[in-house]
């Protein structure tokens, strides 16, 4: 047998600064992307129960939050609105003075610097919380692309720098970079949720935004988890509708999934890690059970190592904290 003792994959993990040296994968505040939650009224801030450390704010108060997120040198946040009222067709989703589009104004009147992504469905927005328009209990496609490409543009004139449609409809890329585009908006990049799984891991995000359906689930749209041919599909048809990033979600139990869509298409790939990712190791660390500094930069690292340039997580904040810590 061949003596290969002379082989030590331990030289090069024998002292902090070579395992610097070699290390392949790093994290960096200009990878985050920060949810933050808004919400009609004044002086709310709702911690959410199933969130630990994640609010509902009103706007009177959000400056607050935003001011945090800028000064740690995180580039970007992502809007999601609670509204007071909904309807069959999710008006206040592209209303004029609807809370997203009411948030992203004042934001970037205050941060003209941060970057505002909106997030574009319809699922907070209508009273039977299913991302688009109801016939006779299905979710019609074609109608609902309409309604989204008038909520991309209403949120483009209301400041957002990037459009982040999440709602799963065929062809919803298309619809909003036409829409953007014939109301001039064509220099405003789509972040789409190209590959979206269906998903147990959205629940205490439900909870945050009030955005459970009423009835039935969201499988008729959303990806079946088991799929992974279908995601290249998915990011394929969005690639050619005119995406100019391409999100994967969940994160961390599709991390296959991300190295894939990252190779197939070689564009800025987003990984979410949802608000059930965070809200187990939130669970798990408050009651003593994990260190959750380490195990929070350790998913984040994997999701990197996977291939995403960017994370959008809940754990943004308390990330970018740590690493100044590390360093
Ligand atoms: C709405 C939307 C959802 C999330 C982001 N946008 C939930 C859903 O599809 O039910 C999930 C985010 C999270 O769980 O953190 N279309
Ligand atoms: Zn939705």
């Amino acid at each position: 047998m061949k003596d290969l003792s002379f082989r030590r994959h331990r030289r090069l993990r024998q002292s902090a600064s070579v395992r610097s040296m070699v290390r392949e994968t790093h994290l960096h505040k200009e990878d985050f992307i920060y949810p933050i939650f808004v919400t009609e009224g004044a002086n709310e801030k709702n911690e959410v129960p199933s969130m630990p450390g994640v609010y509902q704010w009103s706007l009177d108060l959000v400056d607050t939050e935003v001011n945090e997120v800028v000064e740690l040198g995180i580039p970007a946040i992502i809007v999601f609105g609670v509204p007071n009222s909904k309807d069959d067709v999710g008006s206040s989703a592209f209303h004029d003075q609807g809370i997203v589009q009411k948030a992203i104004r004042q934001i970037k009147e205050n941060h003209p610097d941060l970057t505002v992504i909106a997030d574009t469905c319809l699922c907070q927005f209508t009273d039977h919380g299913h991302c688009g328009v109801i016939e006779e209990g299905k979710v019609l496609n074609d109608r609902t692309l309409d309604l989204l490409a008038k909520t991309a543009v209403s949120q483009a004139e209301a400041g957002a720098d990037i459009i982040a449609p999440s709602n799963m409809m065929d062809g919803f890329v298309a619809a909003i970079r036409h829409g953007l585009d014939s109301a001039g908006y064509t220099d405003i990049p789509i972040m789409s949720y190209a590959v979206k799984y269906s998903s147990a891991f959205y629940g205490p995000f439900r909870d945050a935004a009030h955005s459970s359906p009423k009835f039935g689930d969201r499988k008729t749209y959303q990806m079946d988890p088991a799929n992974r041919l279908e995601a290249i599909r998915e990011a394929e048809s969005d690639m050619e509708e005119g995406a100019d990033f391409l999100i994967v979600k969940p994160a961390l139990s599709y991390l296959d999934v991300i190295r894939e869509v990252k190779d197939f298409s070689g564009y800025p790939v987003v990984a979410y890690n949802v608000s059930g990712e965070y809200s187990m190791v939130k669970a798990a660390s408050q009651n003593g059970w994990i260190n959750e500094k380490e195990i929070v930069l350790e998913k984040l690292t994997s999701m990197k190592r996977a291939g995403a340039d960017l994370i959008l997580t809940y754990h943004a904040k308390d990330a970018v904290r740590w690493l100044q810590i590390n360093k």
